[in-house]
């Protein structure tokens, strides 16, 4: 298997991981359930983090593209730390069930445009 393959591999992966572990945490939050105290609850999201960025930038470097030159990968990266702030306010700062909610639609509409635009290379924005 060659590099490329393997960092896209490792990127998809940790993609379905942040996701799936991004759901399992607002649905403890919305029942106030202990498990997302577990220790493993609060390392594995920021290793498959780690994982995604880290392959993010493999790929970059691997295929070769630079940000700065294609708009959609760019605008994929604003949105993902878009996604990024907005799951730390909803799982850590939000208050009300209004702001949990509104916080969710907004990291589940960030990283449903990051693979939109992953998968079709276009921009979102045309500047
Ligand atoms: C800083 C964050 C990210 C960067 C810089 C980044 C960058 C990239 C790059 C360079 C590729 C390879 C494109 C190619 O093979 O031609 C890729 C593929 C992909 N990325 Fe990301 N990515 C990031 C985060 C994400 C996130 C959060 C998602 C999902 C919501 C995502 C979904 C995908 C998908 C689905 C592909 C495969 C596209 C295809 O092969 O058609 N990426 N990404």
């Amino acid at each position: 298997m060659n590099t490329y393959i393997l960092a896209k591999h490792l990127h998809l992966t940790a993609v379905v991981l942040t996701i799936a572990l991004f759901l399992l945490r607002y649905f403890w939050l919305l029942r106030g359930s202990g498990m997302l105290q577990q220790k493993w609850v609060k390392i594995v999201p920021h290793v498959v983090d780690t994982v995604l960025l880290a392959s993010a930038v493999a790929l970059c470097l691997l295929i070769p593209l630079n940000p700065l030159q294609h708009p959609w990968l760019w605008q994929k990266i604003l949105l993902v730390i878009l996604y990024i702030f907005t799951g730390y306010f909803v799982l850590k700062r939000a208050q009300g069930l209004l702001s949990k909610w509104l916080g969710f639609g907004v990291a589940m509409a960030c990283l449903a445009m990051a693979g939109k635009m992953a998968v079709s290379k276009q921009a979102l924005l045309m500047l």
